[in-house]
């Protein structure tokens, strides 16, 4: 399974849910994390927790950018039980790539007014992607 931890509200909370949750998966499935957002954080965690455990960080991580978030997840999808995808807090090339190839998307907000009224965007972002991935499928 693919999951994406994204939105466009920067500071949310994606890193934390998408370590957290590569964490606790890994224990009982072969589990892939991919570092979408250019700030690198999930990498730097990823690179801590392999430096600190003696058993190692007990996940694959790598490093993706722009369309290649899309190419390689694709390509990686069967050799990994679960894909674990975290992006940056904007609408970004990488975003959108992750968008397209992913099974589930996490949305992690704030309870704040202005952050709940990104979720329409976000909505609309998967809807316009739908929509271009049937229009894919149709030609
Ligand atoms: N559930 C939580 N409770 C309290 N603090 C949290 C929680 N989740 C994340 N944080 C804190 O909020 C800050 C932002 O978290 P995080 O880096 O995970 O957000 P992000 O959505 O990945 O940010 P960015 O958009 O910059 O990638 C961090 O300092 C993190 O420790
Ligand atoms: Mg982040």
């Amino acid at each position: 399974m693919i999951v994406t931890v994204g939105g466009i509200k920067g500071g949310s909370g994606k890193t934390t849910v998408a370590t957290n949750l590569a964490v606790i998966r890994s224990k009982v499935k072969d589990l892939l994390l991919i570092d979408a957002d250019d700030q690198e954080t999930a990498t730097d965690f990823t690179i801590l927790r392999n430096s600190e455990r003696e058993s190692g960080a007990g996940y694959t991580s790598i490093r993706l950018s722009g369309s290649a978030v899309r190419t390689e997840t694709k390509r990686l999808k069967d050799k990994y039980e679960d894909i674990l995808i975290d992006t940056g807090g904007r609408d970004t090339a990488s975003q959108r790539a992750a968008l397209s190839v992913t099974d589930v998307l996490l949305v992690p907000f704030v309870p704040r007014s202005f952050d709940v009224w990104t979720l329409e965007k976000v909505s609309e972002l998967g809807a316009e992607l739908a929509r271009i991935l049937l229009a894919k499928v149709i030609i």
